[in-house]
């Protein structure tokens, strides 16, 4: 069995070593420029058209992460190019739900309790009673409830509160989480939240989700947290609405053009608090371990989870 791997960077090494300890009869290579030689599946993140030229062999092509948009070409960098009839397969979790649950707690908890109003008084000196915030004035709205979306409203929910989520399809589960669901459940997840969270998946419909339009839904002096993709926000937008007071301040782990440019805005504009993608990385162990297992299930001729439907997009 061949697996090939390909990183943007080049980096393949570490991920080879991972999956031969875990696949010893694996014949295992990092992708080189040119390389068309077939495989039996390929284990990629951000691929080049090469990579997924349609290849001799191949069974299934697994994603270094959760989200397939780089994949799937959904900014129309190269869209409909994945070999037909092969699966594509995204990473479930492997440690990335608790690092998002962890992230998104802390900036959901840092508005709530004022924290950063204690730093700016700190810088002037200042020993100064605030009122405390209620936990009924603090409605989170989860935008994206499948497996990191719904752990992060339960982390939250954990705290005390009230959390609704939205997804694109019915789901009901004990968590005591309001769910809403389709384009007509969208206005009541979001209605007079105070703190808006964005989980969703990159696809043609959500691209801009996060817009003057729906920021005006949101409660005054609202708060956004995106740790999904910066292609769902209207930058503009949520520039504008800072400088009106619609929207209080912003937690920001995804930009459009990542490394965020020197000169972007962003840099400068107040209350906002930006992170270089780190809010769930991809970790090296556990994805393997998920990679390999769904490797040797479907040599099995078993079947797995986590198949993607391209037309879904997630
Ligand atoms: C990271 O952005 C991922 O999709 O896993």
């Amino acid at each position: 069995m061949d697996i090939l791997i390909f990183s943007p960077d080049g980096k393949t090494a570490a991920y080879e070593t991972g999956l031969a300890e875990h696949l010893p009869q694996a014949s295992i290579r990092g992708w080189q420029p040119g390389d068309t030689a077939p495989a039996d599946y390929l284990v990629l993140w951000k691929p080049n058209a090469q990579v997924l030229q349609p290849r001799e062999r191949l069974k299934a092509i697994f994603n270094l992460g959760a989200g397939v948009d780089a994949v799937l070409g959904t900014r129309g960098e190269d869209a409909q190019r994945l070999p037909a009839g092969v699966p594509l397969v995204r990473l479930e979790d492997a440690g990335m739900a608790d690092q998002m649950a962890q992230y998104v707690s802390a900036a959901a908890l840092r508005y709530f309790r004022r924290l950063d109003e204690f730093d700016a008084q700190q810088t002037q000196g200042q020993w100064k009673f605030q009122k405390p915030n209620r936990l009924a004035d603090f409605p989170v709205a989860v935008l994206g409830y499948g497996t990191l979306g719904a752990h992060v409203a339960k982390a939250l929910k954990s705290f005390g509160f009230p959390v609704r989520a939205w997804r694109r399809s019915p789901r009901s589960d004990d968590s005591g989480i309001t769910l809403h669901h389709g384009e007509a459940g969208f206005d009541a997840c979001v209605s007079g939240a105070r703190i808006l969270v964005n989980l969703l998946p990159l696809t043609p419909q959500t691209v801009n989700v996060l817009n003057a339009g729906l920021f005006a839904k949101l409660a005054h002096g609202a708060f956004l947290i995106n740790v999904a993709r910066g292609a769902h926000l209207v930058e503009d937008d949520l520039l504008a609405a800072l400088d009106s007071g619609q929207m209080a301040a912003a937690t920001l782990d995804v930009f459009r053009t990542e490394p965020l440019p020197t000169d972007h805005p962003f840099w400068r504009a107040p209350r906002l608090t930006l992170t270089p993608h780190i809010s769930a990385l991809t970790l090296r162990d556990e994805t393997v371990a998920q990679i390999a297992g769904k490797i040797a299930a479907l040599e099995r001729g078993e079947s797995i989870t986590g198949i993607v439907d391209p037309a879904r997009g997630y």
